[in-house]
């Protein structure tokens, strides 16, 4: 039987530099040490409220455009928003932003939205702002080890 505890990442990635910034998320939550967690990237539009309700712990991710989270993002919230908010309260998250000077808007409006879900922040957000630099890519695969070896510690 499987018994794996299930970690999905949402991601928008639509440049090299967010292509590499979601890879190394999925390549820190699917660290070779952490044995009893099954990883799942989708992207936003190609996720959906039943692949909420089957996970024990979310990582989303966005760009910030024009202030606010990505559209495929926000489509994602409107989908599993009400099909979601009654089922998946406590639900252990996290998220990461890709801004190229900002990124307060994209914060904003996913800790109002999470909020209403009532999920459960588990790792500090991370901003990647500014010019890109090579060093996001370390924060984020520290992101996805992280959240993937506390799930599988028991640890929420
Ligand atoms: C139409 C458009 C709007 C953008 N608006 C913002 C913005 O409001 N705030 C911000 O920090 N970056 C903004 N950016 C920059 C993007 O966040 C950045 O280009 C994106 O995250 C991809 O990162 P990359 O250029 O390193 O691939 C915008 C980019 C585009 C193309």
């Amino acid at each position: 039987m499987d018994c794996k505890k299930k970690l999905l990442i949402v991601s928008h990635a639509p440049s090299p530099n967010t292509l590499t910034l979601r890879e190394a998320v999925a390549q820190g939550a699917g660290h070779e040490d952490i044995e009893n967690v099954e990883v799942t990237v989708l992207a936003p539009l190609d996720a959906g409220p039943e692949d909420v309700l089957a996970c024990d712990a979310i990582i989303l991710g966005t760009t910030e455009n024009l202030g606010y989270m990505s559209g495929a993002l926000k489509d994602f919230f409107d989908r599993s928003y009400y099909p979601c908010l009654e089922k998946t309260q406590g639900l252990p998250f996290t998220y990461y932003i890709r801004a190229g000077h900002d990124g307060t808007g994209t914060q904003r409006a996913i800790e109002s939205i999470t909020t209403g879900l009532r999920w459960k922040t588990v790792q500090e957000p991370l901003l990647c702002r500014g010019e890109y630099s090579d060093e996001f890519e370390g924060q984020c695969r520290e992101l996805g080890m992280y959240v993937a070896a506390s799930l599988d510690a028991g640890l929420f």
